[in-house]
């Protein structure tokens, strides 16, 4: 069986660590996203996945050259142009199609289901596609429409958020098509929610699957904490033992193990520490992710944020409000950071009390 992932968005809300690295490259709980999307679909049975790529062709290329062995057969579909989020299954159609269905996964989503039961439901209804959904509370967070379901899970509409209440089930970004979808998209940029998605509703032939389990999509850095506290717990549940243990934390915390922490420090809940990450004595880290390489120095504070690659904050510093360092920033010491998104290779030298974007 075949997949194919959506790779070749700019992932502007995620910036400033998108100037450094691809989304789907960018660690969430020490893994790259793209290797746990890569594992989900390999124990779904899917033996060769295509990659949709658009730009920094060559980061991607690396990436694979590293991880040849990974147990599935990666190939890339390099666009010429930015082909949105449908066109490329029609570019990537000599690769993908076996005659066979074949998953489509946007590269952002952080879940646990099975990928086998989204097969057998398809299978089973047997129309054109299959949409997971995930029922939220605020679905405006979570893009522009709704999907109003009959009982069957046949979709019936896509409605815009407006004044009247019109349900709670968003597009989880992770979708099943049979081959006849290639008759519908044509090479040119097209959307998957705008043009194809509500053509199949419209057509009754698009069904909906309510995912359970954790899911988060991992677009802005809100987002990726919230889905990184959602992995957590679930490691908690099913992998405790990759959790740090309680001598050294508080809560769900993983630390990678080439990772140092000092004494005294107060570690957790909810916080991610990269390989090679150097915290120093008497350091207050909650609801945060670390990427590799930076140094918290004594008696800092970091809440709510994150720090890019080899980021430093200095002593006595206070990181919070959803700040996001990008790679290689330097915060010195004593200095206060609420909610800023700070662009990479800069050093910091003043307090930044209210949220704003540093370039
Ligand atoms: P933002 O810029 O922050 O909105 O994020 P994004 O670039 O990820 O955009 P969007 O949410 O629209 O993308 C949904 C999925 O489609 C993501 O997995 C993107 O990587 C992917 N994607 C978006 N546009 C393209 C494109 O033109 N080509 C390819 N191959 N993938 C795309």
């Amino acid at each position: 069986m075949k997949g194919l992932i959506l790779v070749g968005g700019l992932g502007t809300q995620l910036r400033p660590l998108t100037l450094s690295k691809p989304k789907p490259l960018i660690d969430f709980g020490n893994q790259p996203t793209l290797l746990h999307l890569l594992e989900l679909l390999k124990n779904a049975g899917v033996t060769e996945v295509v990659l949709a790529i658009n730009y920094r062709a060559e980061i991607m290329t690396d990436f694979l050259e590293k991880h040849r062995d990974y147990g599935v057969k990666v190939t890339l579909s390099q666009e010429t142009e930015p082909l949105g989020t449908a066109g490329p299954i029609a570019l990537a159609k000599d690769l993908l199609d076996d005659g066979e269905p074949f998953f489509v996964l946007n590269c952002d989503v952080a879940c646990d289901f099975s990928l086998r039961a989204l097969l057998d439901f398809h299978n089973a209804h047997g129309k054109v596609g299959t949409i997971m959904v995930k029922s939220v509370d605020e679905p405006a967070m979570y893009g522009k429409s709704v999907v109003v379901a009959h009982e069957t899970g046949l979709v019936d509409r896509f409605v815009e958020h407006g004044r009247t209440f019109a349900g709670n089930l968003i597009n989880a970004g992770v979708y099943i098509f049979s081959p006849q979808i290639f008759e519908r998209i044509t090479l040119r940029p097209t959307s998957m929610e705008k043009e194809v998605l509500p053509e199949l509703a419209a057509e009754e032939q698009l069904y909906s699957m309510p995912l359970d389990g954790y899911w988060m999509n991992i677009k802005t850095p809100k987002n990726f904490l919230h889905g990184t506290s959602h992995y957590l717990s679930h490691l908690r549940l099913h992998k405790p033992q990759s959790l740090a243990q309680e001598s050294i934390a508080t809560g769900n915390v993983i630390v990678d193990p080439s990772a140092s922490i000092g004494k005294g420090c107060k570690i957790g809940p909810d916080v991610v520490i990269g390989a090679g990450c150097v915290v120093e004595d008497g350091v207050h880290l909650a609801r945060c992710t670390l990427l590799e390489g930076c140094r918290v120095c004594s008696h800092a504070v970091v809440l709510d944020s994150i720090l890019g690659w080899r980021s430093t904050v200095g002593c006595w510093a206070r990181v919070e409000g959803v700040s996001v360092l990008g790679e290689d920033v330097h915060l010195e010491a004593e200095l206060f950071v609420n909610g800023a998104l700070i662009l990479p290779h800069k050093t910091i030298d003043s307090s930044v009390s209210e949220p704003q974007i540093i370039m």
